[in-house]
């Protein structure tokens, strides 16, 4: 286990050839895609000032919980306790697990008083949701397209009660990649982190996620979590914790 304030130790040692630790970001290979995909800039190693076992990456209960094509959900089907539905503007059922919807409130808030409306489009989903998206989405694109926006069953963070898909009420780009220059996409970039939202599909990480760019999927990491993402542009939670990337399921 290292510990925060021992890495920057480690990581000298490791840059010197004296220990055998598998550095973070070195599991990240090139891009497997095809030829059209950038190579991913890999960022500078992250000195954490948490400590990065504070919670599991594994345990689909875990705040921290790192769900991509090579993690899957444990169980598959698995349903989280402690769900919750706001009374917020919405599209789709605005559920999520307690913390989330308790942070997702406290956001809607402080986003209506800067006069920045925002909508949850969808939020969570159950693994048997999941599969009519996914296969809607396989049906009207085929199967590879579908693959770089929707997670396969058992795969998506939605079912983690974790995580948001956000809309804006009056400028459109609804799940669409200008959202990002909406007045609602601007503000969350800007504020999110502050209550405890990480941009978990950043343009230009395919390669690390497997997804296309989503400003409008924003996942639930804890205050504490998405202040340290935030201070580096774009980090995903594959970097950040030193996982594989993951571009594609294993089979
Ligand atoms: N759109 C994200 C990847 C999901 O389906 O969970
Ligand atoms: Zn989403």
């Amino acid at each position: 286990m290292i510990r925060a304030r021992t890495l920057p130790l480690v990581l000298a040692l490791i840059l010197a050839g004296c220990v055998s630790t598998t550095p973070a970001h070195s599991e990240i290979p090139a891009p497997t895609q095809k030829a059209a995909v950038t190579p991913v800039p890999i960022p500078a190693p992250t000195v954490a000032a948490i400590d990065l076992t504070l919670h599991s990456i594994d345990d689909a209960d875990s705040l921290w919980v790192v769900a991509d094509k090579l993690r899957p959900i444990q169980p598959k089907k698995y349903v989280p306790s402690g769900l919750r539905t706001l009374d917020v503007p919405h599209t789709y059922e605005p559920t999520l697990r307690a913390d989330a919807a308790k942070a997702y409130l406290k956001m809607f808030r402080a986003a209506k008083n800067d006069k920045v409306n925002l909508v949850v489009q969808s939020a969570y989903r159950s693994y048997s949701t999941q599969v009519s998206v996914y296969n809607g989405w396989v049906a009207s694109l085929g199967r590879k397209a579908a693959d770089l926006q929707s997670a396969r069953p058992g795969y998506s963070e939605h079912q983690i009660g974790l995580s948001v898909d956000i809309a804006s009420a009056t400028a459109g780009c609804t799940i669409q990649a200008c959202f990002s220059r909406t007045p609602e996409g601007k503000w969350l970039t800007k504020n999110a982190w502050r209550f405890g939202w990480h941009l978990r599909y950043p343009n230009g990480k395919t390669a690390v996620t497997g997804y296309k760019f989503e400003p409008w999927h924003w996942r639930y990491v804890g205050v504490e979590l998405a202040a340290e993402l935030n201070l580096t542009p774009k980090i995903t939670m594959e970097e950040f914790f030193g996982l594989p990337a993951a571009p594609d399921y294993a089979r």
